[in-house]
């Protein structure tokens, strides 16, 4: 079935509404990213005293207790904590996924709080690739489709659109399972099909939760040096969530999430 016609049954994009008819009426600021891009003395991304709490069960948690950070154009960080540190959490703030209880996000100088949702699903499109812990890949479409949603979100031709995700997914290994659905796909494979739609947009900060978490070694390896190699091309920033120290080690500076504090990790 031709892809825009499914595309225009889809209620949903990475789990948010997807609307059509707003869409249509975004005016994209490019000018004001491309410009920033290729500054290199402004923070692509930083936050300041990032606090988050959540209220949920018997006792209130604050897992996030003021949390500095500055990304620069074309820096690689590596996020490195134990388990229910507040790493994923930290990951959606800075990706706009979800809202700070205290403190600010700021994406190309523009605190991502003051957006609306609309105006802020459009600067995640333009300018953050997002590599979710658990894929949050579309069910019913297929990899092909879920790597092209983020250009048809653009309204890119669909010659371009296709090109792009089948280029993107040939570079992940998987140019045999393009219409595949994700319920069809290994575990491994489906992460790769989310680093593909993350990295299929050349955003200017990739914003990845264990990009390699499912994968062995040598796949995990390979998907990485993807990432880099994107990196070095477009000068885009990497922020990677990882317990591996191995892949930590690939980066330019290794940070720490301690006590609801990020410190610079002790390695
Ligand atoms: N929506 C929520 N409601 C209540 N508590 C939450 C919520 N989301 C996360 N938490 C709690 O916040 C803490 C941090 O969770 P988070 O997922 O950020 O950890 P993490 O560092 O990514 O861990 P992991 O390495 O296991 O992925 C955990 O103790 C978790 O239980
Ligand atoms: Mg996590």
């Amino acid at each position: 079935m031709p892809l825009l016609i499914r595309l225009a049954r889809c209620a949903t994009i990475d789990g948010r509404r997807f609307d059509l008819a707003a869409l249509e009426n975004a005016v994209i600021d490019t000018e004001q990213f491309e410009h920033v891009r290729h500054t290199g003395s402004d923070p692509v991304l930083s936050c300041r005293g990032l606090v988050k709490c959540f209220d949920e069960g018997p006792g209130r948690i604050e897992v996030l207790k003021g949390v500095d950070i500055a990304v620069m154009p074309g820096e690689r960080v590596a996020v490195i904590g134990a388990s229910g540190a507040g790493k994923t959490t930290l990951l959606q703030l800075l990706g706009g996924l979800d809202t700070p209880t205290a403190g600010s996000v700021t994406v190309f100088g523009q605190d991502i709080a003051g957006l609306n949702g609309t105006a802020r699903g459009r600067m995640r499109n333009r300018a953050l690739g997002f590599v979710y812990q658990f894929h949050h890949l579309l069910p019913e479409f297929t990899a092909l489709e879920n790597v092209a949603m983020p250009l048809l979100v653009r309204r890119m031709p669909m010659n371009q659109v296709r090109a792009q995700a089948v280029e993107l997914l040939t570079r992940v290994g998987l140019q045999d399972r393009l219409t595949h659905r994700p319920g069809e796909l290994s575990g491994g494979e489906r992460q790769r099909t989310a680093v593909a739609r993350a990295l299929v947009t050349e955003p200017a900060v990739v914003l990845a939760d264990e990009p390699t978490g499912n994968l062995d070694r040598n796949t995990g390896q390979k998907v990485l040096d993807l990432m880099l190699q994107m990196n070095r091309e477009s000068g885009s920033s990497l922020v990677v969530v990882t317990h591996d120290m191995g892949i930590a080690g690939q980066m330019d500076r290794i940070l720490e999430l301690e006590n609801g504090l990020l410190v610079t990790a002790n390695v």
